[in-house]
């Protein structure tokens, strides 16, 4: 039931994804950069937010004042703090975008759960951070705010005196509070930031910048949107009356009149147990541990390769244990880290299925899927490609089912990524029978396994060890990335691709033909 609400999710975003790659390339979709984004409009709120600050009077009055006063100057003041307004709206949108992403592609389990129970306090303190911005207003906005909010307080058996009752009255709320909101604020920006960090701490290279173009996009858009709809207060909060109309930021205030509708327990069942249930996503249900990466010794430099390319800082490296005499580290698996993406082992230098061993062992391998039954796999594939053009395809088990890829004259192997094919194999394969040899994969920029699919192609172009030989024709080798939607565009490449091989294969066989005739006088 979970799997099939995540595949109907997926595709969902899989579609808006297509819709974003044809408006902005796959480079700057904002729907790949989501993180980053929420970075980019967290940035927008810490500078925006230290200039309303510096003009911000703290009181019961006072605030109410000093927010007029700043939007009343709209080329500056009132710009700042709709920037304010608007950014917190679009973190919090790109925050759950992320996360339903994340949900839906299944990219939150096992040593994931690391980044995503990190990222639920986080959704809860910019939710506060919200709620309690509009509060610091003091205007009918936040005195409604401040009402449900400790309306839903007092609710919990945790609190002998009912704190809602302060707010009843217009003199017993103090300029203190006042004071104590605002540090709650700035204090919770800085934690959040830390969160932020901590968040992408397993994450090797993790990005936390949006594309420049996409950055100058969003801003803009923030801009033009602060300038037509500007941020305005309310009516300044009176707490002998109740405020009827309200703009309320659905944003943010979403649950409030779920209060007028549902008993309060319900409201908190709704907010708090969603919320514990979200934090817990990882562990639900418990999922079987997959085979983790193994070192081994015999075949290990310690060269750092595998310790760089790892997506999720699985490897580190070590001093020596076996007392080596020519290699001074060894790499090391922190098991609890690593998804079985089999990066490493494509990193590693030793994994060549060239090598006369004949039980081929690598410095790096998953027990379960290693560079043994790799081997095997792709030379019993190719044997069993009938037809005169043979195409071997490397596809990943995250995107076009390579088991339902059933095309006369085509075999497909699928690995956890395609990050995870040495290059050296698609050399193998064009030197034990394939014709040409497909990579294929999640679309590029959504790689399941972060940079796989990127850091295949820098092997193919030479710029990320080890690489693809130089005397490989590459022309016998095409990459066509494609998501599980995108099964018919990958055939039409596939067709494309026989051909171009058909039509090499008979000019090579002129070429030949012309070289062994004495008739050419060649
Ligand atoms: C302040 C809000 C957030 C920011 C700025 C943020 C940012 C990021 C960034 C930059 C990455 C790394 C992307 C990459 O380079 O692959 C990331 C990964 C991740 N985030 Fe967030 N995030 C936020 C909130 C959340 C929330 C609320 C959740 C879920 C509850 C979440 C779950 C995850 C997960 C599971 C990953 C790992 C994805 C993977 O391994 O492919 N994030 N986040």
């Amino acid at each position: 039931m979970l799997r099939r609400i995540q595949q109907a999710g997926h595709r969902v975003f899989l579609l808006a994804d297509r819709w974003g790659n044809v408006a902005f390339g796959s480079a700057n979709n904002p729907m790949y950069h989501l993180g980053t984004l929420s970075f980019f409009f967290f940035y927008i709120l810490l500078i925006t937010g230290i200039y309303v600050y510096i003009f911000f009077e703290t009181g019961v009055t006072t605030s109410y004042t000093s927010v007029e006063e700043l939007t009343q100057q709209w080329y500056l003041g009132g710009v700042m703090r709709s920037l304010h307004r608007y950014a917190s709206d679009a973190m919090l949108a790109t925050m759950v975008l992320h996360l339903s992403r994340g949900f839906f592609s299944n990219r939150y389990r096992g040593a994931r759960w690391f980044s995503w129970s990190t990222g639920v306090p986080m959704l809860v303190m910019v939710f506060i951070l919200g709620l309690t911005g509009y509060w610091l207003v003091w205007d009918q906005l936040g005195q409604f705010v401040a009402v449900r909010t400790m309306e839903m307080i007092d609710w919990l058996p945790i609190i002998a005196e009912p704190t809602a009752r302060n707010f009843l009255t217009n003199t017993s709320i103090t300029d203190l509070f006042f004071r104590l909101l605002v540090v709650t604020h700035l204090g919770l920006g800085l934690f959040l930031l830390g969160g932020m960090l901590l968040h992408v701490n397993r994450l090797n290279e993790a990005k936390i910048n949006p594309p420049r173009i996409l950055a100058t996009g969003s801003f803009l858009a923030l801009l033009v949107l602060s300038l037509i709809k500007p941020a305005l207060s309310h009516a300044p909060a009176d707490l002998s009356v109740s405020p009827t109309v309200l703009n309320l930021d659905w944003f943010y205030m979403f649950f409030y009149p779920l209060m007028d509708i549902w008993p309060m327990g319900y409201v908190w069942i709704f907010v708090g147990g969603g919320t514990l249930l979200l934090f817990l996503l990882p562990w639900l249900p418990p999922q079987k541990r997959e085979h983790v990466a193994e070192v081994y010794l015999d075949d290990c430099s310690g060269c750092n390769l595998c310790v760089q390319d790892c997506p999720y800082e699985a490897i580190r490296l070590e001093r020596r244990s076996d007392g080596h005499p020519r290699f001074s580290h060894e790499a090391m698996v922190i098991a609890d880290h690593c998804v079985s993406c089999g990066i490493c082992i494509a990193s590693c230098p030793f994994s060549s299925p060239n090598r006369h061993s004949e039980k081929l062992t690598t410095g790096i391998d998953i027990p379960n899927r290693n560079i043994q039954h790799l081997r095997d796999n792709t030379l019993q594939a190719i044997e069993g490609i009938s037809g005169d053009i043979k195409i071997l395809v490397y596809g990943c088990d995250h995107a076009v089912r390579m088991g339902k890829l059933d095309i006369p004259g085509v075999a497909a192997l699928s690995l956890p990524c395609t990050g995870a094919l040495p290059p050296s194999f698609i050399d193998y394969a064009m030197s034990h029978g394939a014709d040409g040899v497909m990579l294929t994969g999640c679309r590029k920029g959504d790689c399941f396994h972060r940079p796989g699919n990127f850091w295949m192609e820098e092997r193919l172009a030479g710029s990320r060890k080890p690489q693809l030989k130089r005397s490989i024709d590459r022309r016998r080798l095409m990459v066509s990335w494609a998501a599980i939607p995108d099964k018919k565009e990958l055939m039409a490449d596939i067709e494309t691709f026989r051909q171009q091989l058909s039509e090499l294969n008979s000019q090579e066989a002129k070429a030949s033909v012309g070289e062994t005739s004495p008739a050419t006088g060649r």
